[in-house]
């Protein structure tokens, strides 16, 4: 499975329901929204509400990244917006197992994000729980940062680990990603592809998703083929 979701961090916030409709032309799998709460990163975005409002925008899945301190708290907000996707970080949560299932019993996707200096090992006995893993390849915070290379073994052995143990876990892919990186990292063992600037910093964003689809196409028939 290769998904495209453009996060809207980079899109015009005056016209936000346009950039998801553009996600939605450009036929992206599903959109990113990025929380922050101005503590965990210095920045604040946007909550609960905005996302309640983009939900009825849009018939594609909401990935919603929680950058804030407190997801405990945060978490049952996002699932009551439409979040279909969830994930927050494992540098803030203190009761991981119990966050995740607070995710899980609402049936929707439960994912946990990992800082780049964050080691992979710290997943360990929480791995199997996961619907998801978010790979930070840049320092969150911001969009339109640079990719950090050494973030690419990070991707390598998670990808690794998961076919070791058989798991279903997909490995999402968050910061720097970008049209001249996307076969790459889909190679690494990327499944999801969360696009800021790339997309929405381009004059077409529609086009910009249309070739990332079909870079993904490409990538999955190459798969399929040498099965
Ligand atoms: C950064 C956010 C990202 C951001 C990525 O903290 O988590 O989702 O939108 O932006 P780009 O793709 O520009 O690096
Ligand atoms: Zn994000």
């Amino acid at each position: 499975m290769y998904f495209i979701a453009p996060s809207i961090l980079s899109a015009d916030f005056s016209r936000l329901a346009e950039a998801v409709k553009m996600a939605e032309a450009g036929g992206a799998d599903m959109v990113h929204l990025d929380v922050m709460d101005g503590h965990f990163v210095p920045s604040i975005t946007f909550g609960h509400q905005l996302v309640a409002a983009l939900r009825e925008k849009t018939i594609l899945p909401l990935n919603v990244h929680l950058m804030v301190d407190n997801p405990r708290e945060m978490i049952p907000l996002f699932l009551e917006a439409g979040a279909d996707w969830l994930s927050f970080h494992l540098e803030t949560s203190r009761h991981v197992h119990k966050d995740l299932q607070t995710i899980k019993e609402a049936g929707r996707k439960a994912g946990l994000a990992l800082n780049p200096a964050t080691p992979l090992a710290l997943l360990s006995e929480v791995l199997e729980e996961l619907d998801f893993v978010v790979v930070m390849t840049v320092n969150p915070g911001w969009g339109g940062q640079k990719f950090i290379p050494a973030t690419r073994g990070k991707i390598r052995s998670l990808s690794q680990w998961i076919k070791e143990k058989e798991l279903a876990t997909l490995i999402a892919v968050d910061g720097g990603v970008k049209l001249d990186n996307l076969a790459e990292l889909f190679s690494l063992g990327m499944n999801i592809a969360i696009c800021g600037s790339s997309v929405y910093n381009d004059p077409e964003p529609v086009e910009v998703i249309k070739k990332m689809k079909a870079v993904a196409r490409d990538f999955s028939h190459r798969i399929s083929e040498n099965k």
